[in-house]
């Protein structure tokens, strides 16, 4: 991005999500991110991700579209169901669909492929997927209601998106234990786990606080014009599964 002399300099704070920002941080992560992952969530995150799952309703012969796949997790969770015909697992960074790649060796489950692709401008036709899910991914898009409306518009009518992120625990003291830990062990951890790279996890941890409530997301979704809207929280409310529906 080019700026004027008179353009000021927009510098992002700690939590803010820009897409350099972003690609650089999830390009150096990438091969400490699944054991950061484990260890982070004393590997509760498989559990989520099965809720994720659950809540696509898989039926035989659909195509499902994982956004934001990473390194992999959740589309091979959708894939070992064998229920979907296809499966694609899209993201922006390269290196996580690298470790994802390599994750694919003696896979067995549905058709699964890996390809780069901006969650906010897919490069899919419309009403050509039955399912579309994303774990841990929209809360690093700059411009939510532009993945919103993508998603929808490859939805086939009555296709569903799932989308599994960090939420807000209701119980106030939960809440209070939970975000304690996010600001004390979490930049340690990740800090160890990557060689030093303390702000990435920083930023990982200030885009939770941030990132809006559960009502708050559903609002966001029904704005794009999504229909029966529904979450469900997990590990009390660390996490929600929202589902919607075009
Ligand atoms: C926290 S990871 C989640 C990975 C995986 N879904 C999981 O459950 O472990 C977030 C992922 O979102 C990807 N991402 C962020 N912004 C993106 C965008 N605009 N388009 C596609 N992928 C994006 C990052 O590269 C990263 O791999």
């Amino acid at each position: 991005m080019t700026h004027s002399g008179d353009e000021p300099v927009h510098t992002p704070d700690p939590g803010e999500a820009t897409s350099d920002r972003v690609a650089g941080i999830f390009g150096r992560i990438a091969d400490s991110y699944d054991s950061f992952n484990m260890l982070s969530s004393m590997g509760i995150d498989r559990i989520w991700r099965n809720a994720a799952v659950r809540a696509a309703k898989l039926t035989t012969g659909m195509r499902a579209l994982d956004l934001c796949a990473g390194t992999g997790d959740l589309s091979f969770a959708l894939a070992r169901t064998g229920l979907p015909r296809e499966v694609v697992g899209t993201d922006f960074v390269p290196e996580m669909l690298a470790v994802a790649t390599r994750k694919m060796a003696g896979f067995k489950g549905s058709d699964l492929s890996f390809s780069v692709a901006d969650a906010q401008a897919l490069p899919f036709p419309d009403s050509s997927f039955d399912v579309v899910t994303v774990a841990f991914g929209v809360r690093n898009l700059p411009d939510r209601a532009a993945n919103f409306r993508e998603v929808y518009r490859v939805l086939k009518p009555g296709g569903r998106y799932v989308i599994l992120e960090f939420s807000r625990p209701p119980f106030g003291p939960w809440r209070g234990v939970y975000h304690f830990y996010l600001r004390t062990v979490i930049p340690v951890l990740g800090g160890t786990l990557s060689g030093g790279d303390r702000e990435s996890f920083q930023y990982l941890n200030d885009s939770i606080l941030r990132f809006p409530d559960q009502p708050a997301l559903a609002a966001e979704l029904r704005a794009v014009g999504f229909a029966a809207i529904d979450w469900s929280n997990h590990t009390g409310g660390i996490v929600a599964v929202h589902t919607a529906v075009k």
